[in-house]
């Protein structure tokens, strides 16, 4: 049975598709379009959305991941990272306007903004600061200028965003990359194979 490939579709594709043709794993392009479930070189690539790609792999339906440590840390799923890959990286940030800067580390209570709820829960709580955490699955960036929150908790990787909406970094709260990840049946089930794909990445 060929082994299946959880792929992060958006900001990461086109990177991991790199790595692996460099590696030697792909011999050929895989194109980012509205195919989802790709055969190729012997494997098959389920392209998904980057938070789902641990959901697959810890469930079996993957047997191995390119995953985002943000997401990873969001999530924490139970599986195997396997490598840091190198590729993908971006910082996890607190933002908010230039003039809410100085404001932000007297703070007690603080409302933020995120697509990662779990992180930013944590994060705040061991800072000893009460949080109000929402919850958004995109744009965050525009809670701030239209009163939602105080500030966001989000990746910044060309800053552009922040940018363009009139935002400034506050505080750093992690660097990310991606990461090779593995269901945890196959890797004892699929060793041979997993162990084979792993060192062509090494
Ligand atoms: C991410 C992130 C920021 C942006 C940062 O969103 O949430 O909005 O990228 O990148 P930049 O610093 O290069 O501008 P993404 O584009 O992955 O899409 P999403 O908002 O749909 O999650």
């Amino acid at each position: 049975m060929s082994l299946t490939i959880a792929l992060p579709k958006g900001r990461l594709f086109e990177e991991s598709i790199r790595l692996l043709k460099e590696k030697g794993i792909l011999s050929k392009d895989i194109q980012e379009g509205r195919k989802l479930l790709v055969e190729s070189d012997g494997f098959s690539f389920l392209l998904v959305k980057p938070s789902d790609v641990p959901v697959y792999v810890e469930n079996g339906v993957a047997d191995l991941g390119i995953a985002g440590y943000d997401v990873l840390l969001e999530r924490e799923p139970n599986l195997y990272v396997l490598l840091d890959l190198g590729i993908g990286l971006c910082r996890i940030v607190v933002a908010g306007r230039e003039e809410s800067k100085e404001r932000y580390f007297k703070e007690t209570y603080i409302k933020v903004a995120t697509k990662y709820p779990n992180i930013a829960k944590k994060f705040f709580s061991e800072r000893g600061v009460k949080s109000k955490i929402i919850y958004l699955s995109g744009s965050v960036e525009l809670a701030p200028a239209i009163g939602l929150s105080d500030y966001i908790l989000d990746i910044v990787q060309t800053g552009r965003t922040l940018r363009e909406n009139k935002l400034v970094v506050i505080e750093e709260v992690a660097t990310s990359t991606a990461r090779l990840v593995c269901n945890k049946a196959s890797y004892r089930n699929k060793r041979d194979r997993i162990t084979g794909f792993f060192s062509k990445l090494m």
